[in-house]
């Protein structure tokens, strides 16, 4: 056996990659699926779609090569699905992690001082982003569901856990510790569902998947008749931070996708953020957590989508640097993109986008560079946050994967306004790469931990340029910005 076949299941696409033997991508299938919003702030997926989109993809790529030894899967985390015990229907589309609906509800939750329960259980804040809440809407808005819940004929899953229902033709309800840990219903320092919080939010344990380490035994896949062990199990985020090797206490990570999520590794200290970052589980191996201090941001790629589609500045997104590069250096713009609210570390979900410093010579160079800048300042943000959190998290180096990670020139200014080290390794996959790792590990094909540390390999180091006067009077700039855009 000679591949691994890592299915990652994101918020746009659904991807399938065959890894070789030397843990090189060596086919990649790819689709998109439709996004429902049907009303504002809700965000859907239909989970039929999304099968359909990882079986073709999964059969585009099995068709490369008969020799597969086993699955990992990573997925966007958080989304929830509830779905017959018996037929595999769900019985709703699935409530996708960046869905705002159960605002009100955890608004209560904050006012009634539960969240101090939530933060100590599961790392996690009252936020509508995690799934306890969305599962807690669906069993009491779709009609049924919940005496159905009560009586055991419905099941609870985060995407990983309904695709490995699925692929193992439903003998398996199962889930990870990455995955588990991002429901709000998982005590992370137990290692267990919370009785305490089910019993708040009206969830019946029986729904819940089991919780399993991230390489461990999901059962036997069916596809095309053929059987593929599934051994890896990860969410994104954790995937990517697997897949950057960053095992190592004190090790950090940031991925550049539509958001931006950035990962440090804290070990066995499971650090209780006091600036609004979460705690979570990095990885779980031996049934021993590894925990993590997490940043999300909202808006990071998302803000080069709107420089195309809504000011039709660009027309593509590698269009972004060259014409920031063309700006005026004497016009300082600062663009705030709280499209969707801020995330990590302020969480104010009533804030809206703003932008600061216009003059009558900004134009589309300087909304550019003020665009990819942002980024970089909200980087700032984050990992200012985690080195008042952690005294762990020194200026050390930072790992970047994901979609703009590619732009030298982003690079080199999150570089320069950390004023850290940015390394940019040379697989860029990092996340199909680090599900793909678990699988491999697991049946004995690919290295162990510290064997896969070492074949990290580095493409490019960008290292510091701008004078400390100029950092701390951009970082001071951007924070004014920050504090004029709050909404409280
Ligand atoms: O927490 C949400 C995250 O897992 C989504 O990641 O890459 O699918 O946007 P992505």
């Amino acid at each position: 056996m000679t591949h691994i076949l890592a299915i990652d299941q994101g918020t746009t696409s659904s991807r399938a990659i065959l890894f070789d033997e030397t843990m090189t991508p060596a086919h990649v299938a790819q689709q998109e699926f439709t996004q429902h919003y049907p009303a504002s702030g809700w965000v859907e997926h239909d989970a039929e779609e999304i099968w359909d989109s990882v079986l073709a993809t999964c059969k585009e790529v099995l068709g490369k090569s008969d020799d597969v030894a086993a699955i990992g899967i990573t997925n966007q985390r958080e989304t929830t699905l509830v779905w017959d015990k018996t037929t595999g229907a769900p019985i709703h589309n699935a409530i996708v992690w960046q869905d705002r609906r159960t605002a009100e509800f955890c608004d209560d939750l904050r006012a009634e001082g539960f969240e101090a329960e939530i933060t100590t259980r599961t790392g996690l804040l009252a936020d509508p982003y995690f799934s306890g809440t969305k599962l807690r809407w669906l069993l009491e808005n779709v009609e049924g569901a919940r005496a159905r819940a009560a009586a055991g004929e419905l099941l609870f899953g985060t995407i990983d856990s309904f695709l490995i229902w699925r692929l193992t033709g439903g003998k398996v309800h199962a889930t990870d510790a990455t995955n588990a840990a991002r429901t709000m219903l998982y005590n992370i320092r137990e290692g267990a569902w919370d009785e305490t919080i089910c019993t708040r939010l009206g969830i019946p344990m029986s729904m819940l998947p089991e919780v399993k380490d991230c390489a461990a035994d999901f059962g036997t896949a069916r596809i095309e008749g053929g059987e593929i062990p599934i051994r890896g199990v990860a969410g994104d985020q954790q995937a990517a931070t697997i897949g950057q090797a960053c095992f190592e206490p004190g090790m950090l990570k940031s991925t550049y996708g539509t958001g931006c999520f950035a990962l440090l590794n804290t070990g066995d200290d499971l650090v209780t953020s006091r600036n609004r970052l979460l705690g979570t589980i990095a990885y779980q191996f031996d049934g021993k957590p590894t925990y993590a201090l997490e940043g999300s941001i909202f808006i990071a790629g998302a803000v080069v989508q709107w420089l195309r589609d809504g000011l039709g500045i660009i027309a593509k997104a590698a269009d972004t640097h060259p014409l920031a590069e063309k700006a005026d250096p004497n016009v300082e713009l600062y663009l705030v993109p709280a499209f969707t609210g801020l995330g990590a570390p302020h969480w104010d979900s009533q804030a809206r986008g703003a932008i600061f410093g216009l003059t009558r010579n900004a134009g589309p160079a300087e909304f550019a560079r003020a665009a990819l800048e942002s980024v970089g300042f909200q980087t700032r943000d984050l990992l200012e946050a985690m080195k008042a959190d952690w005294d762990g998290a020194a200026d050390g180096v930072l790992r970047v994967d994901g979609g703009m990670s590619a732009s030298d020139w982003a690079m080199q200014f999150l570089s320069d306004i950390l004023g850290a080290p940015v390394d940019r390794p040379k697989v860029l996959e990092t996340t199909a790469l680090g599900a793909a790792w678990l699988a491999g590990m697991s049946v004995g094909l690919y290295p162990d931990r510290d064997g896969f540390a070492a074949n990290w390999a580095l493409e490019r180091r960008f290292e510091p340029q701008m004078d400390a006067d100029t950092r701390d009077r951009r970082y001071a700039g951007w924070q004014d910005a920050i504090g004029r855009t709050r909404s409280r």
